[in-house]
């Protein structure tokens, strides 16, 4: 169900879904760009061209003022896709794709956002610098990297050396495994014992404090900490660049728990890493499409018997942020669970996740593995090969959702047709993804019978199809009402933000309680310090920020003047908003004079505010 979230521009409700709340307050809380300094990326995204970029990658023509091509995020054969070389901004007239330079490479080129960075920084001839991460304390990364990829060798010669390791090579025997993949993988083994690691690795940068924030270590109280693995097999996770970032480790036998994982640490995050993705990249020069499997078993072998495009979540349910990061490495994804009633109920939660993220162009497919079997026992009995087959039955995500929900109602009555709308409702309208949405919309025309345009109404993402008289009607004025000033103000200075800096003070503002104006003054202050940003470099500026997709959205519109009524429009719009300010305190003083005397301060400011000179206010 959407949620609502007040939006800060308009003031008024606009519905998010939870997912997208979910995603927003992690951005809030773990800013992606905290460990790239702000001023860092403000100034590279500033240094380099939109028009340049994306012409080397989509052939630009010009037109009037800015470029156009046909758009390079949906099919399209008469060009709405616009590039902005004074806003640094492009934007999608048909799809409402947008963006700067960096949302550009993310999307078209399937960077993340720090490799978009690194990769601007590149062009720019800049070296990025890293800082302080999320955690607060400094953490020295490079340290982190060293002494996990350290670790990963230690154990991996003890699966070979260890005096207890042949139960633990005799474990991975009887479980089909092969030397080579042992070592592709790079498992390996944690011997028994408390302090393997501090007697092993203390020398040199491994200090005992670096262990712990690798998570290594456990720590204990007053400086004395123990190994956290611990007679166990152990899986290097591998980011992207094949930087060991954290381990997974199982049992050699039945003691619990099974698997034992690294803990969050600034390096390894279990929301966004993909088991076996580094692998699978390194064994495949192109990846088609990649199967998003449960456990490290399963990936490890899978590609044993030469299915070398599996990777895994770290036992956890797939996040929106390994959607997006799966989908950025090849647009083919094809999820993989088991047949049973929890396999179901675990792909149902995938597609919940998937679809508000979801892209045209993106596709998603669910296979089921037959009762009682995973992909690894089925690799390591019937052959990769025979895995394949079942995939081949693997249905695509529309079918997927249309078959689950068909299977809840009764298609034969009024009611059950009725019943499924409902229930299909709260899925579609969190779909961004416009053609897709039209195309789930026709089908669900077909299935229900019902109107298409009375359907497209339901959909429309409104909230409730029968609502009150009253709730509609204020819905309808709300409509027609006039932009706030605040969002005239924003919206103004978005799209030329030179304007921005005709505001000499922002005092007065942050006093003004209304929705929206600590967003703006956010803005006005960042143009203070920065009075040459592009429109594109305030958005991503704002991209970690809660609201940065408002700001996004609004920099697509245009001005609602003309161009040369710019300046005045702002400097007005600020000003009525001061006015408001005083107004306000006007009243405060007022309301204590007639109950209370007013101190000399007072009423030196109660004269000051009287003597303003007033200009009509309309809000
Ligand atoms: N998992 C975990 N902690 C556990 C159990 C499982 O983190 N105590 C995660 C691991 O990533 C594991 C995945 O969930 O790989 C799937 O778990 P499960 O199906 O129980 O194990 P298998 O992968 O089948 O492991 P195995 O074949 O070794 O028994
Ligand atoms: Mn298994």
């Amino acid at each position: 169900m959407p949620s609502k979230l007040v939006d800060p521009i308009n003031g008024c409700f606009a519905p998010v879904t939870q997912a997208q709340s979910q995603i927003l307050t992690a951005l809030w809380r773990f800013p992606m760009s905290s460990r790239i300094p702000k001023s860092f990326i403000d100034d590279v995204v500033n240094r380099v061209d939109i028009v340049e970029l994306i012409d080397e990658r989509v052939p630009l023509k010009k037109a009037g003022r800015d470029y156009i091509a046909c758009c390079p995020f949906h099919e399209e054969k008469t060009p709405s896709f616009s590039v902005s070389p004074i806003k640094q901004f492009y934007y999608c007239f048909g799809c409402g794709a947008h963006g700067s330079v960096v949302g550009f490479l993310m999307d078209y080129g399937h960077l993340e956002f720090v490799e978009a960075i690194e990769e601007l920084a590149r062009r720019a001839g800049m070296e990025v610098p890293r800082e302080v991460s999320e955690f607060g304390a400094k953490t020295d990364l490079k340290a982190l990297y060293t002494v996990l990829n350290s670790t990963a060798d230690f154990f991996s010669r003890q699966l070979r050396e260890h005096e207890a390791a042949t139960r633990a090579s005799n474990y991975l025997k009887s479980r089909g495994m092969i030397g080579q993949t042992a070592k592709r993988f790079h498992l390996g083994y944690a011997p028994p014992g408390w302090n393997n690691l501090t007697t092993q690795l203390s020398r040199g940068p491994y200090s005992q404090k670096t262990l712990i924030q690798a998570g290594l270590l456990i720590d204990k109280d007053q400086g004395r900490s123990y190994d956290r693995f611990r007679d166990r097999i152990t899986f290097p996770i591998r980011n992207r660049r094949g930087q060991v970032i954290g381990f997974g480790a199982r049992s050699l036998g039945d003691e619990k728990p099974k698997y034992l994982n690294s803990p969050e640490t600034s390096v390894f995050h279990k929301g966004k890493e993909l088991y076996g993705l580094f692998e699978a990249q390194a064994a495949n020069r192109t990846l088609k499409k990649l199967f998003v499997v449960e456990g490290y078993m399963d990936v490890v072998s899978l590609f044993q018997e030469g299915v070398t495009n599996a990777v895994a979540t770290l036992g956890t349910a797939a996040t929106q942020e390994h959607m997006l990061r799966l989908f950025r490495t090849t647009p083919n994804i094809i999820f993989c669970f088991d047949g049973d009633k929890a396999g179901r109920r675990a792909a149902w939660r995938a597609l919940e996740t998937l679809l508000p993220v979801l892209k045209d162009g993106w596709v998603a497919s669910f296979m089921f593995l037959p009762d009682g079997e995973d992909p690894d026992s089925i690799a390591m009995t019937k052959g990769g090969q025979h895995f394949l087959q079942i995939a081949k039955d693997s249905v695509n995500l529309s079918t997927f959702l249309f078959d689950t929900l068909e299977a809840q109602v009764d298609l034969n009555s009024l009611e059950g047709r009725a019943r499924l709308v409902d229930l299909a409702r709260p899925l579609l309208t969190t779909l961004t993804a416009q053609a897709f949405k039209n195309l789930a919309l026709q089908k669900l025309v077909q299935i229900s019978g019902m109107e298409s345009t009375e359907l497209a109404r339901i959909m429309g993402g409104e909230e409730r199809v029968f609502r009150p008289k009253m709730a509609v009607h204020d819905r309808e004025t709300r409509k027609s009402r006039k932009p706030s000033l605040v969002r005239t103000a924003m919206s103004l200075v978005l799209y030329q933000p030179s304007l921005g800096t005709l505001v000499s003070d922002t005092k007065q503002l942050k006093d003004l309680d209304m929705p929206g104006v600590e967003l703006l003054v956010g803005l006005l202050d960042l143009l203070k310090s920065n009075p040459t940003m592009s429109t594109g470099a305030i958005i991503e500026s704002f991209r970690s920020h809660k609201y940065g997709k408002h700001i996004a959205k609004l920099a697509t519109e245009s001005p609602p003047v003309l161009e040369e009524g710019l300046e005045r429009e702002v400097t007005d719009a600020i000003q009525k908003l001061e006015a408001m300010v005083w107004d306000r305190r006007l009243e405060v003083l007022m309301a204590k004079a007639k109950t209370d005397k007013l101190d000399d301060a007072e009423e030196e400011e109660f004269k000051r505010l009287l003597q303003r000179p007033s200009d009509g206010i309309d809000t």
